[in-house]
């Protein structure tokens, strides 16, 4: 069973503290206690708890008071519970004033311990997502993984396989804008439904691993204890620890250090995590997700990259086709982005693409994937006023786009009725010899065939 949380509690009735224990056991929770107030403050800090419980009453020396007031000092980033046989008000407002979350008073019903746990864990989680999402841009995920391709339902079925194994690290690989990320989420809700997750309950984390600053991407990523270096005034969870029993997605791993690939494969093969000048072995519950845009194999061969981290990663590895190997995928992107964005932006009257403009959307070569398409489709949408998206729509915004519309207009659609293919190449071959002055090695090149090829093929139609 997956740890929900950990706890730390204290309390010198040590009937009341081990029947807190076992019931939050059951629950899954990591549980420590103790009885007496001995180093307690450093107990609890070095158990890195994510709730404490406290007895206000614990010994005259030293009272619930105290350690809460110590242990917020010291920068411990726990929930605090206090308990107490004294239900006083202004027992409850100190509390809370030193920063207690909650309150209770002796005898305590323990299904309510239980459930103020439950919501105090999953409100940690919640809040550290988001926090972690207002400080790092991450692309948003409205639509799910859409794609009817052969090659996409290859993919969903192996990504099916992985969430039912239960497969802990998984790694994407794909060009650029190719939909690493979003095949990431997809494992992400799979996955929690699987588990029998409420959709949005467990984490998802992203963190590119190249948009971090040096210094920082270590102790970002394991955590760190207060002390650890100058900066380090407080304790600090790394996302391996924050991820909690969610996801972790983590990118463009091909442009990680040597030196931190190192303690990844550690972390991903012992699955538990210490912070820097940390003393505790945390265990990893997340799902690591790994993505690169880089050929890794080739990257740890020329000493890049890992060899042992590279062949840890493709147990599990998902590969992703560029856009271009999707023919089926393009227009069924188009329309659904079409769709999306026309909603979004409250262009009901758009309706569709002209054929000529869904002809150079199969012929484009899309070097920045499924991300180019739905940025040109989202441009179109604001910018044009029309019923229909053309081709000359279109064709501004794709890159190369004077390559685009010449390879566009050479694209030959089979008609209805079919056509001979002899016709038509021997039709292509007086073209080029017309175009070329009869220069027998230009029309061959204007061809993309040989000289020899170009004099078979011209004798075959009697052209010469
Ligand atoms: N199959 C898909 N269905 C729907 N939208 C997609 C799909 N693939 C990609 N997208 C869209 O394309 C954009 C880029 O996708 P994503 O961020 O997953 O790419 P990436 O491979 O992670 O790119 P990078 O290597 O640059 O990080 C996203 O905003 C997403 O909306
Ligand atoms: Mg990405």
């Amino acid at each position: 069973m997956k740890i929900r949380g950990r706890i730390f509690a204290v309390d010198d009735d040590e009937l009341i503290v081990s029947m807190l224990a076992r019931g939050l056991k059951k629950e899954g929770y990591a549980v420590h206690f103790q009885t007496t107030p001995q180093d307690v403050v450093a107990n609890i800090i070095a158990w890195q708890p994510d709730i404490v419980f406290l007895d206000v009453d614990l010994a005259e020396e030293m009272t619930g008071f105290d350690i809460l007031a110590a242990i917020k000092k010291e920068g411990l980033e726990a929930e605090v519970v206090m308990l107490t046989a004294d239900d006083s008000a202004e027992s409850a407002i100190r509390a809370m004033k030193l920063g207690a979350i909650e309150y209770f008073t002796k005898p305590f019903n323990l299904d309510e311990i239980k459930i103020i746990t439950g919501n105090i864990i999953d409100n940690i989680r919640r809040k550290a997502e988001i926090d972690y999402h207002r400080k790092n841009t991450c692309p948003y995920f409205e639509h799910g993984l859409v794609g009817e391709s052969p090659c996409i339902m290859e993919i969903i079925r192996k990504a099916e396989k992985l969430v039912q194994a239960r497969a802990e690290t998984i790694l994407v690989t794909g060009e650029s804008g190719s939909g690493k990320e979003v095949l990431a989420r997809h494992l992400h809700c799979r996955r929690q439904k699987e588990e029998g997750v409420g959709q949005g309950q467990s984490p998802f984390f992203a963190v590119n691993c190249t948009a971090l600053p040096e210094n920082l991407i270590e102790s970002e990523l394991f955590g760190h204890v207060k002390g650890a270096f100058t900066d380090a005034r407080t304790d600090k969870k790394g996302i391996f620890e924050l991820a909690g029993d969610g996801t972790l997605l983590l990118d463009e791993i091909g442009d990680m250090r040597l030196d931190l690939q190192a303690k990844l494969l550690r972390v991903l093969e012992e699955r538990t995590v210490r912070r820097l000048g940390g003393s505790v072995d945390l265990p990893v519950q997340a799902t690591v997700i790994v993505t690169t845009n880089k050929d890794l194999q080739a990257a740890s061969e020329q000493g890049g990259f890992r060899k042992d981290l590279f062949f840890r990663l493709s147990a599990f590895a998902l590969e992703l086709p560029p856009l271009r190997e999707r023919e089926d995928d393009i227009l069924l992107l188009a329309r659904h982005f079409l769709r999306y964005f026309s909603s979004k932006y409250l262009k009901k009257g758009i309706k569709g693409f002209s054929v000529d403009a869904e002809r150079a959307m199969l012929a484009y070569a899309w070097p920045g994937n499924v991300r180019e398409l739905r940025n040109i489709i989202e441009r179109c949408v604001v910018l044009e006023e029309m019923e229909t998206i053309t081709r000359e729509h279109l064709l501004p915004n794709l890159a190369g786009w004077a390559d685009a519309a010449a390879v566009a207009s050479a694209r030959i659609i089979l008609p209805e009725e079919g056509l001979s293919l002899e016709g038509l190449e021997k039709d292509l071959i007086r073209q080029a010899l017309e175009r070329t002055g009869a220069n027998q090695t230009k029309a061959a090149k204007l061809l993309g065939i040989s000289y020899d090829t170009l004099r078979y093929q011209m004798k075959k139609f009697a052209l010469v």
